[in-house]
């Protein structure tokens, strides 16, 4: 079959990959509720469909964390990519690069930081905290080394979500000779996965974190590694060694609730990925598209973060849009407010017709690079306390900008 859609692809993994490979990819945790409401929520989506503009220059380039994207769309960190093709973190990062979107690798990935940023571009480093700080701090000194600009915290896995298709399949808990000979089973009645991965696409290890990994180099070895080494106790206090430890951009991913969303911002996020892991960790969590408008509303575009900018008013500027197109003030002002609220910062403004000194002195203020990226028409309609205030220092805290999405 030659794949035309995504849904060809899959029916071409499940034919190529071993079964314990191509169900752990596939599946979600306990009764698939979630993995389940993600897809109907995504489909349930009617697009508005408008008619007779000139189509013929789209541009659908952003900006995200000074990084250009030439469409919204990231690859998001699949552990153990390696296994499901040859080198697949590099063949994934390969494939971003050509389309000029980013990659990002998984803590897990088979693949280490190095070689894929040997390949081509750096990727984003996905993180998930292990027990071992200082191993932890070795790790993100490699991904920095490596180039990696953008570091992608995972916290919606303290543990992993248990996956009944894994139990079934073999991938997880079988052991002893029923369990090696359903491995091999499955190995050599898929001949094309055999030859690419398991014969050629060696070695297969957890790249990253290999060195730290013991007790065996079967999948259910790393797995179990996983359960034993992963750092269940972190909150948000967390971030702080994070921040202290990474001086780039943070991106928290696997929040849904704006209450966790805001937490992300005030510990210094500069973007946040609105995810329940594809429904594989909470069963019954609510579907990651149904959880983003108010996450968007109570943080701004966090949600996947733009450009970002320091300025000096006592506090950071992080100005963040979800795709092209800022509506800027009109649309950005409001929320520098309403942002300047919900971080519990000290004062709330009450919205008033901007004054065209006060704005003035705020855009000069402003980091250039943030100013290039706001194109569209001024028509401001409130905010003038709220700038006058910023720039005198005696509001502090973090602001986030927001633009209409
Ligand atoms: C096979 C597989 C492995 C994954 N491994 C990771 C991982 O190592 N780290 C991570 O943060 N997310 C991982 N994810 C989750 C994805 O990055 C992504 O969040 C998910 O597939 C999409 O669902 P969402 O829209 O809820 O984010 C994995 C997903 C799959 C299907």
């Amino acid at each position: 079959m030659k794949p035309a859609s995504v849904s060809d692809y899959r029916k071409l993994a499940r034919r190529r990959l071993p079964k314990m490979f191509f169900e752990y990819i596939d599946g979600g945790s306990y009764a698939e509720v979630t993995l389940g409401r993600n897809l109907a929520d995504l489909e349930a989506i009617a697009l508005r469909q408008r008619v007779m503009r000139d189509m013929s220059q789209l541009d659908m380039s952003v900006e995200v964390l000074g990084q250009k994207m030439s469409f919204p769309v990231g690859l998001s960190p699949v552990g153990m990519a390696g296994m499901y093709a040859r080198r697949g973190e590099v063949q994934a990062a390969r494939a971003a690069a050509a389309v000029g979107v980013p990659f990002c690798l998984s803590t897990v990935g088979v693949c280490s930081v190095e070689e894929v940023a040997a390949a081509g571009t750096p990727p984003w480093f996905q993180l998930y905290m292990l027990k071992d700080r200082g191993y932890m701090a070795e790790l993100l000194a490699r991904a920095k080394a490596a180039g990696c600009k953008v570091l992608v915290f995972t916290v919606d896995l303290p543990l992993p979500g248990s996956r009944y298709r894994d139990v079934r399949s073999g991938f997880t808990g079988a052991s002893g000779l029923s369990g090696a000979l359903n491995t091999a089973w499955q190995g050599v009645t898929h001949p094309e996965w055999l030859w690419d991965v398991w014969l050629h696409g060696r070695p297969h290890t957890l790249g990253c974190v290999q060195s730290a990994v013991t007790g065996g180099r079967r999948v259910t070895d790393f797995l179990s590694w996983i359960a034993r080494n992963f750092d269940r106790t972190v909150t948000w206090a967390d971030i702080d060694w994070v921040r202290k430890t990474w001086d780039g951009p943070i991106v928290i991913k696997g929040v849904l609730d704006p209450e966790d969303a805001r937490e992300a911002v005030k510990a210094g996020a500069q973007g946040l990925v609105v995810s329940n892991h594809g429904g594989r960790q909470l069963d019954g969590a609510r579907s990651s598209i149904s959880a983003l408008p108010a996450v968007v509303d109570a943080v701004g575009s966090h949600t996947l973060a733009n450009a970002c900018a320091q300025a000096r008013y006592g506090g950071a500027v992080a100005a963040c849009g979800l795709a092209q197109g800022f509506d800027f003030p009109a649309t950005v002002m409001p929320f520098i407010l309403r942002a300047v609220a919900l971080l519990g910062v000290d004062s709330v403004m009450a919205p008033r017709a901007l004054r065209e000194q006060a704005w003035a002195r705020l855009a000069t203020d402003l980091d250039p690079a943030l100013l290039e990226s706001i194109t569209t028409e001024v028509a401001l309609a409130d905010a003038v306390d709220a700038a006058q205030r910023l720039m005198d220092g005696s509001v502090r805290g973090r602001i986030v900008v927001r633009t209409r999405a």
